[in-house]
């Protein structure tokens, strides 16, 4: 029997369907938009190409092992009465788009810091609490004297919460230990915790992120600490993808930064930078330097630091939520993109300046304080965060062959609704690699 080509094309495509949903299971149907929809994903989103979000009206997604397997137009929306075993899910009219992929936290860590917040109310700033022992080295007593077991408990229900709230993938630092022990303590619970839950994780090792009391007069023996012993047994135990330094006045200057960065890649961890945060620091430079994957924060950045990044592979991430609740100036994020700059916006998660790790929320703080479209920050929340991860091939776009990681959320008129109806939670559901994410999970 001979079939024309258009046959040939629709049983190809039938049979394609069947086989991914014989070994497997989910069906979305009823989607309003699918949002950041690329066959060919590009590994970062740049400059004018942050306005580009490519979506697909009123489709169907088909989820196989973990994996988008497929996608279409409810139009020719495929037969389904042979599909045993598949789950199918009515999206209602509600957008689906990838999870969120949060590129910076400290989402491990002991305890709170409420007190500091109704400090900083009545006066104070971060550098006068910091001055004064409070800060990052409040956060190390409390951490200390907290067990690995009980810090994986806190970190734990914090991933719950963030995975509820979109997040698919996620960065963790260390730096609240700033001690051998307590560093690969912060450590070992991040392993744990890429064990235990489905989204996927990296971690970096932040020992340079503020000297610690027992090295207050000793800053030299600190670094040379770090670098000698702290280094290897981390990278003995393979426990940190990358190695971030908060460069910065009163914490590790410029030239310290590149000394620790260069001696981390030797053990394996590729460079990243807290930079640019209170003051120009020469963090983005250093970032450059040393090749970086991303140098974040950035409320401190001028025209020699846009030129600087120009040219570079550094993603430049905003922090949006750190600088809302301290009350920084906020990054030239306009500036930035319209000088054709790559951006990304992760949310740094952390008990000090930033808690909360609700991407949603770090969209409308773009859009609304940094003058960010909902477009551009829904790119750099996904896309761009996930090139800082090194995720590009299985995460922040809707692409066959990537992670079934997605968000549905309520229904809702447009993509521009998510940040504009702020602080409100119009996410259904999320998947996370092809899990489906309940309060339980
Ligand atoms: O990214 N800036 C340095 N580190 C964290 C805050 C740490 C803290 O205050 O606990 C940040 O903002
Ligand atoms: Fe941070």
């Amino acid at each position: 029997m001979k079939i024309s080509g258009y046959e040939q094309v629709l049983f190809q495509r039938e049979f394609r369907i069947f086989v991914h949903l014989m070994s497997k299971r989910i069906l979305i149907k009823n989607i309003r938009q699918l949002v950041q929809l690329r066959d060919n994903a590009p590994e970062k989103v740049a400059g004018a190409e942050m306005s580009e979000l490519p979506v697909l009206e009123d489709a169907w997604l088909a989820i196989d092992n973990g994996l988008i397997a497929d996608y279409g137009s409810m139009e020719e929306f495929p037969g389904i009465s042979d599909w045993n075993s598949l789950e199918i899910i009515d999206a209602n009219e509600g957008l689906v788009m990838p999870a969120f992929v949060d590129s910076h936290t400290h989402i491990v860590y002991a305890g709170s810091r409420e007190g500091e917040f109704v400090d900083r109310i009545r006066g104070l700033s971060y550098e006068d609490i910091a001055a004064r022992g409070g800060g990052i080295l409040n956060s190390a007593k409390k951490l200390r004297a907290t067990s690995e077991d009980e810090l994986y408990e806190q970190a734990a229900g914090r991933i719950r919460e963030v995975m509820l709230l979109g997040t698919g993938a996620i960065e963790i630092k260390s730096g609240y230990g700033l001690d051998m022990e307590s560093e690969l303590k912060m450590l070992r619970v991040i392993h744990r915790l890429k064990d235990n839950f489905p989204l996927n994780i990296k971690a970096t090792f932040l020992g340079a992120h503020a000297v610690p009391v027992e090295f207050k007069d000793n800053k030299r023996g600190y670094i040379q600490h770090l670098i000698n012993d702290m280094m290897p047994a981390i990278a003995k135990e393979q426990l940190a993808d990358y190695c971030d330094v908060f460069c910065e006045r009163n914490y590790f200057t410029q030239e310290e930064t590149i000394e620790i960065l260069e001696a981390a890649k030797k053990y394996g961890m590729k460079p990243r930078i807290h930079a640019n945060q209170l003051s120009n620091s020469g963090g983005v430079q250093a970032g450059v330097q040393v090749g970086a994957l991303s140098v974040d924060h950035l409320e401190y950045v001028g025209d020699e630091e846009i030129s600087a990044l120009k040219n570079s592979d550094v993603m430049p991430t905003l922090l949006p939520g750190a600088a809302f609740f301290l009350g920084l100036p906020y990054p030239p994020a306009r500036k930035m993109i319209d000088a054709g700059l790559p951006v990304a916006v992760a949310s740094d998660f952390n008990p000090g300046s930033s808690p909360s790790g609700n991407m949603m929320q770090m969209l409308s703080l773009v859009c609304v304080t940094h003058k960010m479209t909902p477009e551009e920050a829904i790119n750099a929340a996904t896309i761009n965060t996930a090139y800082a991860m090194e995720l590009s091939n299985s995460h922040g776009s809707i692409t066959r062959g990537k992670a079934a990681s997605l968000i549905i959320t309520k229904p809702v008129p447009s993509v521009a609704y998510l940040p504009y109806y702020f602080g409100q939670n119009m996410i259904e559901q999320v998947i996370i690699n092809g899990n489906i994410i309940s309060n339980s999970n």
